[in-house]
């Protein structure tokens, strides 16, 4: 394992803790570079008002001297506006979150600490220390961008063909971070039809990278290959219920003939004609842009809620109605972008190897020279 991490912290305890190991010395990283990223998590309409409360400062403890990495772990705290000490217990689960099995699994009629520790707001920290791997991406010339593809069934159709980098301006200028200016204004419409009858909405979102290399991840084992990699890291986020690559779900109805992508002698070299794969062949990057689809389910938390059971009573009663999203698929390909950028980053270290981006930026320099 050449980049790993730890998060720990509840939704309302005091602070979330984060720790990222593997990191080479000598990459620029600060404060900013980690509330970037959490102010963009806290984006996107139809979030609930905790988003508001939370200011997500982050606090670097160690792993930096100088503004840069020194090669040992970086750990940061962000500490919970909404913290509260005494977390009443709750015994009514919510249908479609991790509550009853998790209340099962501990043997437990108090759902609390399922639903503590189940909750979206692990994925601040995972976000935060997502900017670490970002950086790294950035300095090896890598983009990634995200955007909004679809909520509650109103599609934006459009393609994005424009470089990444220039991806989440274009989103962010959105409320809901669609592209398509119309299919924008419809998503938030239904938006407020949903909070209307409280009710939530799931959706789907796009994340792509470009600037990789060819040759990250592997075929030689089934768990190097990077696509299931990637595919982990974003079906790990609650909610999320299906990872596309390329073409992915559209793939298995077309021919051969229009499901692959030729090749090309150009310049002196093999090229792709098309990118239909997503820029992932046999569990290595292939050098074209990534290309990677999530479906999120609704909320499941409802402003009117879903009939439920009292675990502790024993008898039916209304599931519990605490301050909810309405629809976090906005906030969802944030943090998908996230996820990607510390697989990505692994993969990218696995490659080049290197203690220091000395040793890093040369490599990469040298493997961005293709032999044919
Ligand atoms: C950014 C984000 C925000 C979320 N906000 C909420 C929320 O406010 N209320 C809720 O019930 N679920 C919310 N969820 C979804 C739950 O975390 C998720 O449904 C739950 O953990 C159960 O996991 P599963 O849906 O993957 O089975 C959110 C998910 C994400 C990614």
């Amino acid at each position: 394992m050449r980049l790993r991490f730890l998060t720990a912290g509840e939704s309302h305890g005091p602070a979330l803790l984060g720790i990222i190991e593997g990191l080479p010395a000598g990459l620029k990283l600060g404060a900013a570079d980690f509330e970037r990223q959490l102010a963009r998590r806290r984006l996107g309409l139809g979030r609930g008002a905790r988003q508001a409360l939370e200011a997500d400062r982050v606090e670097t403890l160690c792993g930096l001297r100088g503004g840069r990495t020194t090669g040992a772990p970086v750990a940061l705290l962000i500490r919970n506006a909404d913290f509260d000490p005494v977390m009443a217990a709750v015994t009514v689960p919510r249908p479609g979150h991790a509550d009853l099995p998790g209340a099962r699994k501990y043997r437990t009629p108090d759902v609390r600490d399922v639903a503590e520790r189940s909750s979206a707001r692990e994925t601040a920290m995972r976000t935060a220390l997502s900017a670490a791997a970002r950086r790294l991406l950035e300095t090896c010339g890598i983009a990634l961008g995200s955007r909004t593809l679809s909520i509650g069934g109103v599609v934006d159709g459009s393609t994005w063909t424009g470089p990444v980098r220039r991806l989440n301006a274009q989103a962010d200028a959105s409320p809901v971070r669609a592209i398509g200016g119309t299919a924008s204004r419809r998503m938030t419409a239904a938006l407020a039809r949903a909070r209307a009858r409280g009710d939530s909405l799931g959706g789907t979102f796009e994340i792509r990278a470009d600037g990789l290399p060819p040759g990250l991840g592997s075929c030689a084992h089934w768990d190097r290959r990077l696509d299931g990699r990637l595919g982990g890291a974003l079906m790990s986020l609650g909610g999320v219920k299906a990872v596309a690559v390329g073409l992915g779900w559209a793939a298995p109805g077309l021919p051969g003939s229009k499901a692959h992508d030729a090749f090309a002698w150009k310049g002196g070299r093999a090229a792709y004609r098309s990118n239909r794969s997503g820029g992932i062949d046999g569990g290595m990057t292939t050098g074209e842009p990534l290309i990677l689809r999530a479906a999120m389910k609704p909320i499941p938390t409802l402003a009117r809620p879903l009939p439920s059971v009292d675990l502790a009573g024993r008898r039916p009663a209304a599931a519990p109605t605490p301050r909810a999203d309405v629809c976090a698929v906005a906030a969802a390909a944030v943090i998908g972008e996230a996820v990607t950028a510390l697989v990505l980053a692994e993969a990218l270290l696995e490659k080049t190897g290197g203690d220091s981006m000395k040793e890093i930026l040369p490599r990469l320099r040298q493997l961005r020279r293709l032999p044919f």
